[in-house]
């Protein structure tokens, strides 16, 4: 899978991707994530990229023409199939999002700063908005970065038996069980005696009671869907 970032913050991006099961994804040539400094595409002097809102109002909207021009750019080397902009009054960002973007092939994420982006690119070019949650951030580079991990770690290869994808909290649309490592017994804290048990069939279904009473408890909404 091909991402391509067009930020005005490529520094921003440097270090999410370069570490850990992103840096493995990378290095093994599954995932490749390519950040686009918006101000090498303006027109403009002094490499401009935002200008005040039509209207009046506070704050500073990203122009449409950078805009354009860096997705051209980009679409004339390969097709895309989504455009995708991070945006706060986007549908939110979950689980299954990040399951069906993991099948795509080559993405455009499109990060905002200021009060946005000119709705003209929202109409004719993003096929697709995200939201990471109800809370307004300084832009959309943090948010972009939470959409490739959460992607990259579901593509097939990136993540081994150990750090297998299938048990994670709302992959079957229920929160994790909890989980214990060494020492059995810390500062007298005991772990559960089932785990010690050895039959894994009761193992299971232990977890299973665990996930469900978690999900009751701290998400009940998610057992409604
Ligand atoms: N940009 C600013 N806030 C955001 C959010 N909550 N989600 C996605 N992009 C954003």
């Amino acid at each position: 899978m091909r991402i391509d970032i067009i930020t005005v913050l490529p520094e921003l991006l440097e270090s999410p991707f370069s570490h850990s099961i992103m840096k493995r994804a990378k290095d093994k040539g599954l995932l490749e994530v390519y950040t686009h400094n918006l101000r090498d595409y303006t027109p403009y002097k002094q490499a401009q990229v935002d200008d005040y809102q039509f209207g009046g109002g506070a704050g500073m909207v990203m122009m449409p023409e950078p805009l354009a021009l860096a997705i051209e750019h980009l679409q004339k080397e390969r097709k895309y199939d989504e455009i995708i902009y991070m945006t706060p009054d986007g549908p939110l960002f979950e689980q299954k999002t990040a399951n069906s973007l993991s099948m795509k092939k080559n993405l455009i994420i499109i990060c905002g700063h200021y009060k946005g982006i000119d709705d003209r690119i929202r109409e004719h070019f993003v096929t697709m908005e995200i939201s990471i949650g109800d809370y307004v951030l300084s832009g959309g580079e943090l948010a972009a970065a939470v959409v490739v991990d959460a992607v990259g770690r579901l593509l097939p290869g990136v993540l081994n038996d150990e750090t297998s994808a299938l048990f994670d909290s709302f992959q079957d649309g229920m929160l994790a069980p909890p989980v214990y490592t060494r020492p059995a017994d810390f500062r007298g804290w005991k772990i559960p005696d089932i785990l010690l048990c050895g039959d894994p069939k009761k193992i299971d279904d232990w977890r299973y009671e665990q996930s469900l009473k978690r999900t009751e408890q701290r998400r009940p909404g998610l057992l409604d869907e």
